[in-house]
């Protein structure tokens, strides 16, 4: 059986996580302290060359954020770090894992990052039902603290820095970036017109970098191993490891840390056991709701963000939601069209009025066998308007799971 590669989650099972003694007995906060004697370039330097890219589904150089927002208002008196642990995206729960299990590894991540860009405070926006993580997570500051790895001149290196914890409320939308930081600022999450990105002007108006939870866990193993080391695993264009969460009808389903890069195959039927007895692969849904369906003739695609884009698929956040031959592809995707209608904030008309139109479009193509076709060409049309026109990141995301649907099971059947 292959093995997993347990960069972000090494520590799992093996230390305490209540416990900062145990985490720094096993080599945590090194890479930090390594990083106290360095020039903020240098440490961005070597995210670049690691190749690291945004684990929240965007994919994007987390070097290069790092780069634009350290150099983004030489004039701006603050610059902030936001760790995103919002954890909206259906059948994605990797970040509560780290949380859980492993807090000090994301927020050690978290530290380094505000020394490489040189930020004065951070936050860690976790979604309210998440109540472990922001427990631990908050008992792993408080220890911090009373190590004086957070506060006011951290091991007495002149840097300050300190980290607060902010709950969502359970809002979809609020996980995308922008929303995010309109929620820390107390305001309704509605989404803000970029540009500009949050880096160039991001909370309350100044540079802000926004990674995701296993983004800033990976940061660590990086600093402490080098860059060439991480280059080592995964692929060349998504170099790493990658925690997928596997769910559906397989026998075990679970989170599991593997290079990129390995096959959609080797996770469903090696690491997650194959499909449960009696049942037998359909689909997949790869990245969540806001992903995209692919059928048994990608099971030999690797897992990488370019290699499944070259496929027209997705990695997104490294959901993969199984469904055998006895599950409804029309089911799935109503669902997934029901969940956006939900949590469309109504803000924009093609979104709006656009997400609605899509269910009664799901409707009819239940009740009217006969025109199925054309009514799946209406539905891709309406998606493709809807990206087109909306006013952000959500009223694009129907369109991926829209067009594979439709194009690897015509009929939706
Ligand atoms: C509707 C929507 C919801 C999102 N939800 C999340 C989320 O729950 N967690 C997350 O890390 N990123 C989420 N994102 C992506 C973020 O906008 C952003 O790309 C990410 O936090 C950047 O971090 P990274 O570079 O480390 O991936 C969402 C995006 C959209 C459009
Ligand atoms: S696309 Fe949807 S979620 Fe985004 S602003 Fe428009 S209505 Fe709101």
């Amino acid at each position: 059986m292959a093995e997993e590669n347990r960069v972000v989650l090494k520590n799992l099972g093996k230390t305490d996580p209540e416990s900062i003694d145990d985490y720094i007995d096993s080599g945590g906060y090194k890479a930090f302290r390594k990083v106290l004697g360095m020039e903020g370039k240098a440490i961005i330097d070597g995210l670049i060359a690691s190749g690291l890219r945004g684990r929240g589904g965007a994919g994007f150089s987390t070097g290069m954020k790092n780069r634009f927002t350290s150099e983004a208002c030489q004039k701006c008196e603050n610059r902030y770090v936001v760790c995103n642990a919002d954890e909206g995206e259906p059948g994605t729960f990797k970040d509560r894992v780290i949380m859980e299990n492993d807090p000090h590894m994301f927020l050690e991540g978290m530290m380094i990052a505000a020394r490489a860009i040189n930020a004065t405070r951070g936050f860690v926006y976790i979604r309210g039902e998440y109540a472990l993580s922001v427990r631990r997570t908050q008992k792993a500051l408080d220890d911090m603290k009373a190590k004086g790895l957070l506060g006011d001149n951290i091991l007495g290196s002149g840097f300050s820095f300190d980290i607060e914890i902010k709950k969502g409320a359970g809002s979809y939308l609020c996980g995308e970036e922008l929303t995010l930081l309109e929620s820390l600022e107390g305001k309704r999450g509605y989404p803000r017109i970029k540009p500009p990105f949050p880096a160039e002007k991001g909370l309350w108006g100044s540079p802000t970098l926004v990674n995701n939870v296993e983004t800033l866990a990976c940061i660590p193993s990086i600093i402490s191993n080098g860059a060439e080391w991480y280059r080592t695993m995964g692929t060349e264009k998504s170099p790493g490891t990658k925690i997928f969460t596997i769910s559906g009808p397989v026998k075990r389903p679970g989170f599991y840390e593997v290079e990129m890069g390995t096959t959609l195959r080797t996770l469903v039927f090696d690491f997650a056991g194959g499909m449960q007895e009696g049942k037998i692969f359909r689909a997949a849904l790869l990245g969540g709701a806001a992903g995209t369906f692919v059928d048994g003739s990608m099971l030999d695609t690797g897992m990488g963000y370019d290699l499944l884009k070259e496929k027209g698929a997705t990695l997104g956040s490294g959901a993969i939601i199984v469904m055998d031959q006895g599950m409804s592809i029309w089911e799935m995707l109503n669902s997934i069209l029901r969940f956006f209608a939900h949590e469309s904030c109504g803000k924009c008309v093609p979104c709006r009025i656009g997400s609605k139109q899509l269910l009664l479009l799901m409707e009819q193509i239940k009740n009217n066998g006969a025109d199925t076709e054309e009514l799946c060409g209406r539905l891709l049309k309406q998606a493709e308007m809807m990206e087109k026109t909306s006013l952000c990141p959500l009223g694009q995301s129907h369109i991926m799971p829209v067009r594979t649907a439709v194009q690897y099971f015509p009929g939706l059947l």
